[in-house]
């Protein structure tokens, strides 16, 4: 119902007024911005949340007895009720906030993953996920000469769920996949994914990278099912160097600290030292305060668009570029999956993609150029690279046409 209401007032150019960079020049042409997938704009009122936070109340937390650091811890746990709420997690302590997807993917490789991953283990990933999703667990089963098992993915890009079915085994400790491709935009069938692990033994863990997939839907982890969930605040909106791990509360209270020092601690001696409670415990030093409370402004900021009108805006954009740049001779799209995000990588016959990345800048147009963090997947395709235009819902169909026309005068003059 309040989606219905939000979606009849979704009015792009309103909304465009809301990102001050969107109005910027790239030698005297309109920024064309279509590299949502490596990073998202922000909204006025998220700048305005950080330069509120410096102006009025900077104080370090949890510590100061004065106003401005019990506003400052206030906000800052305000902003972990926000993001519990925003993916229906089941309380605050399963909220740990960490410098992005990245850390929160060691985290778990190197806290839940040592104490659980042993000799013989296995660890499932997949052939679509990006470094930060493989590196870890690579580095992981090194350690505790375990094995990586690979889920393979088909022509289209999506993953081969039967070939899951087989890789699941007696000794899997660990599942990792992705929930959106960020190379090909592949909406994978996490809750399946989940689903498969838990039935072949509960005690799996699943971790899903939402790096690509929180701010194109709405993630529910309760209903997805898995152990752990990790993203980004910059990919939504937010600040960068702020990111969440969602994990199961039994889990991770009984997971060790991933980093030690100051307020992950409950007791200090050097006889020994005894941890924080949850979510402290994994939130080690002075965190991040301005971080979460951009954080909890883009939350605020999406929920006052609605993802009813988030989606059906990225999918016609999605719809509408894809049917246009196939009616340009030698173009490839990469990815075709029929479940797919606002994402078009493509490859161009005869020409390099970081070529077509630096031209397209001439017009304006930002993309993304290359392996994307995936090279497996890329060595998988037998591709050197794709060019990659990734969509947000602050994207008009007019900056598609751009895209489209500043492309065919590219591939005009490199051909
Ligand atoms: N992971 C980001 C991307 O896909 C940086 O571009």
């Amino acid at each position: 119902m309040q989606d219905t209401l939000i979606k009849k007032i979704f009015d792009v150019d309103e909304v465009r007024r809301d990102f001050p960079i969107l109005n910027r020049e790239i030698d005297g042409k309109p920024l064309v911005y279509l590299d949502n997938a490596a990073t998202s704009q922000k909204p006025v009122s998220v700048i305005n949340a950080i330069s509120d936070y410096y102006s009025r109340y900077n104080a370090n937390i949890h510590r100061g007895v004065y106003s401005i650091s019990m506003e400052a811890s206030a906000a800052y746990e305000n902003a972990r009720i926000s993001v519990k709420e925003f993916i229906n997690a089941a309380s605050e302590r399963e909220i740990i906030f960490t410098r992005g997807t990245t850390e929160a993917i060691n985290l778990v490789a190197y806290s839940y993953g040592l104490q659980n991953v042993n000799e013989g283990s296995e660890v499932i990933v997949s052939e679509l996920e990006h470094h930060a999703n493989i590196v870890p667990w690579q580095v992981l089963c090194q350690n505790r000469k375990a094995h990586l098992k690979v889920i393979p993915v088909n022509e289209k890009g999506e993953l081969v769920i039967e070939e899951y079915k087989k890789l699941l085994s007696d000794k899997t400790a660990i599942v990792a996949v992705s929930h959106i491709s960020n190379s090909l935009g592949t909406i994978n069938p996490v809750k399946e994914i989940v689903r498969l692990a838990k039935a072949k033994n509960p005690k799996i863990a699943v971790l899903i990278d939402g790096a690509q997939a929180i701010h194109h839907t709405h993630v529910d982890v309760r209903d997805i099912g898995a152990d752990f969930y990790a993203f980004s605040g910059h990919k939504m909106y937010g600040p960068m160097g702020i990111g969440v791990l969602y994990g199961r509360e039994s889990l991770l209270e009984a997971m060790p600290p991933y980093q030690t020092g100051g307020d992950m601690i409950s007791r200090v001696s050097f006889e020994g030292t005894t941890y924080n409670e949850l979510p402290m415990k994994f939130e080690a030093g002075t965190p991040n305060v301005e971080g979460a409370v951009g954080l909890n402004a883009a939350i605020d900021y999406i929920n006052s668009i609605g993802f009813g009108a988030i989606e059906e805006q990225e999918k016609m954009l999605l719809d509408h570029a894809t049917e246009e740049i196939l009616k340009i001779d030698g173009i490839r799209i990469i990815g075709t999956s029929q479940n797919k995000a606002s994402v078009l990588s493509f490859v161009v016959n005869g020409l390099n993609a970081l070529d077509i990345g630096i031209m397209l800048d001439t017009h304006g147009v930002a993309v993304r150029t290359g392996q994307h963090c995936t090279e497996p997947l890329m060595d998988k395709l037998c591709l050197p690279g794709t060019v990659r235009a990734s969509f947000a819902f602050y994207n008009t169909k007019e900056e598609v046409d751009v895209f489209i026309k500043a492309l065919k005068k590219v591939i005009d003059i490199l051909k």
